[in-house]
């Protein structure tokens, strides 16, 4: 990382990167980009770049290992090695197993799997580049491949993180605040039913901190929410 900066917000709370505290990084989603996945999205959010891909409901091998009453969910969270400053070294490490599992654990309730036994639905998320927010990112995307796939919803699931800065709680860090802040709290909801589905910080904040950070996080959600939607009707009609 570059050295780190004088300071992360001005005196008027304008951020490095122009924004204000409760702004979002740019955002861009489209549903179906891959023509081989049954479902598939890809994303922008500022710098973030990704692919979410996803098969199924299809027959699950071995079959030990098939739910006779629901869909077996797994979700592989992958960075490409191009996709940081420092080349990542390709293939699981502690940070990819440990982001799959939960943004598995962070979709699943929004998923009808009872409808779907003996089966495996396989959800791929590859990040092409990154610059902080990737585990949020991710999930907001996969949601989008799982909706264009024709899986039965409850509903889309939409994430992004709120951190502190510099003693401020802004919402969607980038890079340089995720480095240098002081926390990072990651939070993915399904906002028609106001359910949260992941909730992680890294760091600290007070108890009012931390409220305020989840209540940012919950209204990035909502705008993403409306991309999310946006971006399936513009492939399915409605728009
Ligand atoms: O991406 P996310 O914020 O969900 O996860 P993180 O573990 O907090 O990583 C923050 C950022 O650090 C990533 O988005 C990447 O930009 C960067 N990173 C990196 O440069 N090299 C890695 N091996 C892992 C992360």
């Amino acid at each position: 990382m570059a050295e780190e900066p004088e300071r992360l917000i001005a005196e008027d709370g304008t951020r490095l990167d122009g924004r204000k505290p409760d702004e979002l990084r740019p955002l861009r989603i489209q549903a179906g980009v891959l023509k081989r996945a049954d479902g598939s999205a890809y994303l922008e959010l500022g710098s973030n770049k990704i692919i979410a891909a996803v098969y199924g409901p299809r027959e699950l091998h071995p079959r030990h290992k098939q739910k006779p009453d629901r869909a077996v969910i797994r979700f592989r969270y992958n960075m490409a090695p191009f996709s940081v400053d420092e080349r990542k070294r390709p293939g699981p490490d502690r940070r990819s197993i440990e982001i799959s599992k939960l943004s598995k654990e962070a979709l699943e309730p929004a998923l009808f799997t009872e409808y779907y036994p003996r089966t495996a639905i396989d959800i791929f998320v590859e990040v092409l580049q990154a610059d902080a927010g990737t585990r949020c990112a991710g999930i907001t995307a996969a949601s989008v491949a799982l909706a264009d796939a024709g899986i039965e919803m409850k509903d889309l699931v939409a994430a992004v993180a709120a951190g502190k800065v510099d003693g401020h709680i802004v919402l969607d860090p980038m890079y340089y605040e995720d480095g240098y802040g002081e926390a990072d709290v990651p939070l993915a909801m399904m906002p028609k039913y106001d359910a949260i589905t992941l909730l992680q910080m890294d760091g600290n904040m007070t108890e009012d901190e931390f409220k305020e950070a989840v209540r940012l996080a919950k209204k990035g959600c909502k705008i993403i929410y409306r991309e999310q939607r946006r971006a399936l009707k513009r492939k399915y009609g409605g728009e």
